[in-house]
This record gives C-alpha cells, sequence and structure tokens, in this order.
C-alpha cells in the first residue's frame, strides 16, 4: 500500500484530483468506481475546476457507483443519484449514458445487482476506483463481517452506518436499512484503488486497516492484499500512522 500523509483535506482533494485528471488524460475512455459521503466532496470541487480550465474532458470516461440506498428514487435528495449530479454529474460533460449507479428502485433488487455486476465486466472491469471509508471500516457499503467472495449485492447497513448518515437525512428513523453495494470481490478486480481518510474520527480504523489483521471484522483491510492501493489522508486521519512511522524509524 502506498501511504500519502498530507497536511490537510484541501491537500488531500487536491492530490486524489491530480490522480484521477493523470488517468482520464493517459485514458480518455477510462471506467472510473466512484463514491458519495462528504470526503470526496472536495475531490469533485477540484475536477470541476480543472475541466472548467479545459486540462481535460469526461467525454469518453465511464462511471461505476459505488453503491446506492434501497428504496430510494433518483430524484430523492438522499439518493446518491442525486448526490453525484449535484456534487460532480451537473458541471462536468460526462455523458448520461455512461453514468452507471444500482437502480434503488428495481423490481428485482437481485437481478438489479447481478445486472451491474455484468456491466462492469462487459466495460473491461474499474480503471480507477475512489473509495472513502467509514468509522466501522466499511468501504462502499460492505459492512463489518462481509464476505469477500461477494460481488454487487444487496447490504443491511449497520447500525454505525445508519447513525453516521442520519445527518443527511431528517431522523435517524429515515435512514434506508438497506442498500445495493458493490461487493468486495468487486472492488478488489479495480485495477487501480485510491482511498481517502479525513479528520480524527477516521485516525483508528485506517490505523487498524493499514497494520491490523486483515479480516471481514474490517472490511477495507482486504485493501492490503490489492497491489496497487494509494491511501491520501490528511494529518488528522493519518496521525496513528505518524506515530506508527516515528516508533518504526526509532527501533
Ligand atoms: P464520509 O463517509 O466520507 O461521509 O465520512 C465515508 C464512507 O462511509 O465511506
Amino acid at each position: 500500500m502506498h501511504i500519502e500523509i498530507v497536511q490537510n483535506y484541501e491537500a488531500l482533494s487536491s492530490k486524489a484530483a491530480s490522480i484521477v485528471i493523470s488517468q482520464l488524460i493517459l485514458k480518455p475512455d477510462s471506467v472510473l468506481g466512484l463514491a458519495t459521503g462528504s470526503t470526496p466532496e472536495g475531490l469533485y470541487q477540484h475536477l470541476i475546476k480543472k475541466y472548467k480550465e479545459g486540462l481535460f474532458t469526461f467525454k469518453e470516461a465511464i462511471s461505476f457507483n459505488l453503491d446506492e440506498y434501497l428504496g430510494l428514487s433518483a430524484e430523492h435528495p438522499n439518493s446518491y443519484r442525486y448526490y453525484m449530479e449535484e456534487q460532480l454529474f451537473k458541471y462536468i460533460d460526462i455523458k448520461t449514458d455512461n453514468i452507471h449507479m444500482p437502480d434503488g428502485q428495481a423490481t428485482s433488487s437481485i437481478e438489479e445487482c447481478l445486472n451491474y455486476e455484468d456491466k462492469i465486466k462487459k466495460h473491461g472491469g474499474i480503471d480507477l476506483q475512489i473509495l472513502g471509508i467509514g468509522r466501522n471500516g466499511h468501504i462502499g457499503f460492505n459492512e463489518p463481517d462481509v464476505d469477500f467472495k461477494k460481488g454487487t449485492h444487496v447490504v443491511k447497513l449497520d447500525a454505525q452506518t445508519i447513525e453516521d448518515n442520519a445527518r443527511f437525512f431528517d431522523s435517524l428513523e429515515e435512514v434506508p436499512k438497506e442498500a445495493i453495494s458493490m461487493g468486495i470481490k468487486t472492488i478488489m478486480s479495480s485495477k487501480k484503488i485510491i482511498l481517502l481518510a479525513s479528520g480524527p474520527a477516521k485516525a483508528q480504523i485506517l490505523y487498524d486497516t493499514i497494520y491490523g489483521k486483515i479480516t471481514p471484522k474490517v472490511p477495507a483491510s482486504v485493501l492490503q492484499l490489492h497491489n496497487d492501493v494509494t491511501i491520501i489522508c490528511d494529518e488528522e486521519a493519518g496521525a496513528l500512522l505518524i506515530n506508527k512511522q516515528m516508533e518504526e524509524k526509532h527501533v
């Protein structure tokens, strides 16, 4: 794993953007795996800015998002489809036909999962996957005790995830309890992965992800087995990593 500890959220967002931009300059028809949540918002702002400056284009890019809440329509302000539109898509030239998100209102969610996985494969897999990380170690909505072998599937959200995401809803009760998520198998098949972590609440889980045991109890720990993962974190999220690196230097 390649670890980059940068000073603050702004530096994290800018570093992540430069990786995505170089990916799209070198391979304009890249398949991007996109994430939602607070962490990638700064990355998306940097991408929009550099796109508007004419540095690169999304004209040929293809996107697959990690997950979507079950039961929410694309127009629902808390759906991830809506988030992506507001945070990125409406400002760039990505083609609507090239945008892929699991349909949270599909008649058969099981079929939707199989189709989603199939579409990713048909596009040759994901070239660059962007990930955030939950305080419980989830990536996408792959919650603790995940089955590493699963592709896109229906997941039950962990109590901590529901609590963490309640800030986006009017009440805890309104947070959907289920979602469709790319599985660990889908994520691990990506050619390149960047994981972003910001703020003190992510410090312990980031440490466990990188230095802890590889275990379904910490879903992100599986990334230790991938051969091209870059972790970009700010100093707050990387606090325990900095301590560890200093200890190692003094041994
Ligand atoms: P956050 O969520 O970026 O809002 O902290 C990350 C995640 O749950 O994957």
